[in-house]
């Protein structure tokens, strides 16, 4: 029997500093603020359900009580290495996932992943900036656990893990081993392993892709990427264009 309380997280994630809250709108938005007030490096904010979640490009994801582990950690990278997050975020799920026995894991870039093919789970890194200082990086993961999508539209594309595993799993073992990663690759994230990581698990080299980069769409074959994570897409002109995740608009499922 699982037991997702304040308490029970808390004992477990000791000595972290952590803010559980049974119903949030947001965790990045909560743990937005909490960084501005000074949370120390791996701060976590975490909901048992989420009401007015945010997903990339400005689309909405809701997720249902005691059915995912929705979670913000704060984090304080350089300015150079913000663009490692995204990688961060992708590889520590990925990994998490295969200690509990998966073996179909995959990026979907730039960090989407997937098991045995559906996208399970959702990845969003928020800088949050003083002016021209970077004061910070909140990196929001919602993780479908539980999540029934047979009667959404997401049916086609979604998956949860426990049915996929065939499994029973606990949320707080999950938190616990995600936030190891996590913080393992905190510290080393400016190293070539985090890069062979993630790339190691990439799916999308050699697939046609479709991407709108400030207006102008792009379609092409993804050739490879680079150690910053941006995406090098041939285009049919024969041309390289370079595609920062930050830019991405949407990549189509070719
Ligand atoms: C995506 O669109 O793929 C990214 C979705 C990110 C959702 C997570 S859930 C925890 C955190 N809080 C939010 O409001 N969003 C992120």
């Amino acid at each position: 029997m699982e037991h997702y309380t304040s308490d029970h997280i808390q004992q477990a994630l000791a000595p972290r500093t952590m803010r559980f809250y049974p119903q949030a709108d947001s965790t990045n938005d909560l743990a937005a603020e909490w960084l501005a007030q000074g949370a120390s490096e791996g701060a976590v904010v975490i909901t048992n359900e989420q009401l007015k979640g945010r997903g990339r490009l400005g689309r909405s994801w809701y997720t249902p009580p005691d059915t995912a582990l929705i979670l913000s950690i704060i984090l304080r990278p350089s300015i150079a290495a913000l663009p490692r997050i995204t990688m961060l975020g992708a590889v520590a799920i990925s990994e998490m996932l295969e200690q509990i026995g998966a073996t179909d894991v995959r990026i979907k870039w730039p960090n989407d992943v997937l098991l045995a093919g559906g996208k399970v789970c959702g990845v969003l890194p928020e800088a949050v900036w003083n002016g021209d200082r970077l004061q910070g990086v909140v990196l929001g993961m919602g993780i479908n656990v539980r999540i029934d999508f047979s009667e959404t539209d997401l049916v086609r594309k979604a998956v949860s893990i426990e049915p996929i595993m065939n499994q029973s799993l606990d949320r707080v073992e999950l938190l616990t081993i995600l936030l190891k990663r996590i913080d393992y690759w905190s510290k080393h994230l400016e190293e070539e392993t985090l890069f062979d990581a993630w790339k190691v698990r990439l799916k999308t080299l050699g697939e046609s892709v479709r991407i709108e980069q400030n207006g102008q769409l792009i379609a092409g074959v993804a050739e490879a990427v680079d150690s910053l994570g941006a995406l090098l897409v041939r285009d049919a002109d024969g041309a390289i264009q370079r595609v920062l995740a930050g830019d991405v608009l949407f990549i189509d499922e070719a």
